[in-house]
This record gives C-alpha cells, sequence and structure tokens, in this order.
C-alpha cells in the first residue's frame, strides 16, 4: 500500500478537503483507498455527505466496522499522534507494503512530530498552502530542515486562490517563483466547498461544476504518478526499517 501523507504545519488551509478529494480520486482510477484522519475534532465526514456525528473506527478497528464511501474505507485515530507504535502498526497491518492499494492520510497541522515520522515512509507528501501572505512568510519554517515537515517528496498544491483579488494573485505568482516544480497544483476557493459541507453533500452533487473540483482532480491527476516512485527510505538505504 503507498501511503500518501497530506500534511500542513498551519492548520486551516484545506488539508482535509484537499485529503478527501485526492483519495476520491484515486478511487475513482481503480486504486483501493483508505482515508485516515488524525484530527480530534474531524470534519472528514462531512467531505462525504455523512453527518457530523458520524464515529469513524480507528485505524486497525476490524472490517467489520468500516464506514465505508464511495468505496473509500474511512477511519479516524486521534489517538496516533501520541502512540509511538503507530508506524510500526501501520506497517504490520500491511498499510505500507508495495501494492495497488493507497493510505491517505491526514494528519493534524499541529501532529508536526507524526507527519516529520511518517515523511520517509511517503511516497508523496502534499503540502496546502492558502494563497495568502502568511503563506510566503512561513515558507523559511516549512522547509527548515529542524523545524519543518519537508523532503524530497514534499510537493505543494495552493489552495484558496483568487484570481480576481490582487494579492492573492501575486502571493501565489510569488509562491510560484519560490517553490518551481514543487508546486504541483493550485486550487481556486470557490464557495461551493463550505457550502457543499453545510448541506451534507458531496462537492461533486452540490456543484458538478465548481472550479475547485476541476481543480482538486487535475492536482490528483499530477499527484497519482508520485504513489508509483518509491519511498525515501526505499531509495536511501534499501531493507533499512525505519520504523523503531
Ligand atoms: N478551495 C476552497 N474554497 C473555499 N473554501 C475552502 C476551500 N478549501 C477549503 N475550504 C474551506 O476551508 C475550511 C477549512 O478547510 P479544511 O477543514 O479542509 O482545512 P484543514 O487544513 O484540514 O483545517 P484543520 O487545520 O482545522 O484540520 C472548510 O470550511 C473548507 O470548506
Ligand atoms: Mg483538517
Amino acid at each position: 500500500m503507498a501511503l500518501l501523507l497530506c500534511h500542513s504545519s498551519k492548520g486551516g488551509t484545506g488539508n482535509t478537503f484537499v485529503a478527501a478529494h485526492l483519495a476520491l480520486a484515486l478511487v475513482e482510477h481503480g486504486a483501493d483507498v483508505t482515508l485516515l484522519s488524525t484530527a480530534a475534532m474531524d470534519s472528514l465526514p462531512l467531505h462525504f455527505g455523512l453527518p457530523p456525528s458520524t464515529r469513524l473506527p480507528g485505524f486497525n478497528a476490524g472490517a467489520d466496522r468500516a464506514v465505508v464511501a464511495s468505496g473509500i474505507s474511512l477511519r479516524n485515530d486521534p489517538r496516533a499522534p501520541a502512540d509511538p507504535d503507530f508506524a510500526a502498526t501501520l506497517r504490520d497491518l500491511g498499510f505500507l507494503d508495495n501494492g495497488d492499494r493507497v493510505l491517505v492520510l491526514d494528519v493534524a497541522a499541529g501532529d508536526l512530530g507524526l507527519a516529520r515520522a511518517l515523511l520517509p515512509l511517503a511516497r508523496a507528501h502534499v503540502c496546502t498552502l492558502p494563497a495568502a501572505p502568511e503563506s510566503l512568510s512561513l515558507l523559511p519554517d516549512y522547509l527548515d530542515i529542524e523545524r519543518g515537515c519537508w523532503s524530497d517528496h514534499s510537493v505543494v498544491a495552493i489552495n484558496m486562490l483568487d484570481e480576481t483579488r490582487k494579492l492573492t494573485r501575486h502571493t501565489a505568482a510569488f509562491l510560484r517563483e519560490l517553490l518551481g516544480a514543487r508546486l504541483v497544483g493550485r486550487v481556486r476557493r470557490d464557495e461551493a466547498v463550505p457550502e457543499a459541507l453545510a448541506s451534507l453533500q458531496y462537492l461533486s452533487r452540490y456543484a458538478p461544476a465548481s472550479a475547485a473540483l476541476a481543480d482538486v482532480a487535475a492536482l490528483a491527476r499530477a499527484v497519482a504518478p508520485m504513489l508509483e516512485r518509491p519511498t525515501l527510505a526505499e531509495q536511501i538505504v534499501p531493507g533499512r526499517s525505519w520504523i523503531a
């Protein structure tokens, strides 16, 4: 199973929205997808038209407790960031094996330690950044080897882009210049995104012509080939276990 890590060190950037829609796109391309969120207050069910009261099973709960939406096994485990054996358990459960299955992991912004620990095991890390000035000012921290959460497999998706606003347009242009090929997609700000959540509907059903929907589909097309590459752990020292 390929691990696709979705994490941004800043909260509220649209990380969960992007993770949910990457998972949906991967399923459409025929992958067997599990989507796991580590957030304590989880908004993941809303992206699948499920009520906020939906309780998702933990990552190691049995198949009998599975919540499946659009073919995706949805899971939530807020204990994962504090569990020192989390990565080892993922491996033991077969989540990190090679194969056609994909684990999309939505790691909450504050769970930097977990995100860092998972980086070497991930085939791709998608970091969502809003097209806002704070993204520019925080970028050095993001990329910092000590403080940040960043690897050779990290790419950026700009979110909440509004081309009609000079500031977000210019911020996006700066980000493009600074990140170069690391920037693999941009998602436009689209009121249909929160509206779909509020009406407990899939975005694709609520607003099939949504600009953000088209953009996350394009993002998924850019990210999918990255899942074929070896992880950093496989590349650097073949056979070495990166899991304590
Ligand atoms: N492209 C977009 N256009 C408009 N609204 C968006 C867009 N992307 C995300 N949002 C909205 O922004 C809010 C935050 O999104 P989301 O929950 O995905 O962010 P997050 O980074 O996972 O936040 P948290 O740090 O709380 O986990 C939600 O209300 C979501 O609907
Ligand atoms: Mg989130």
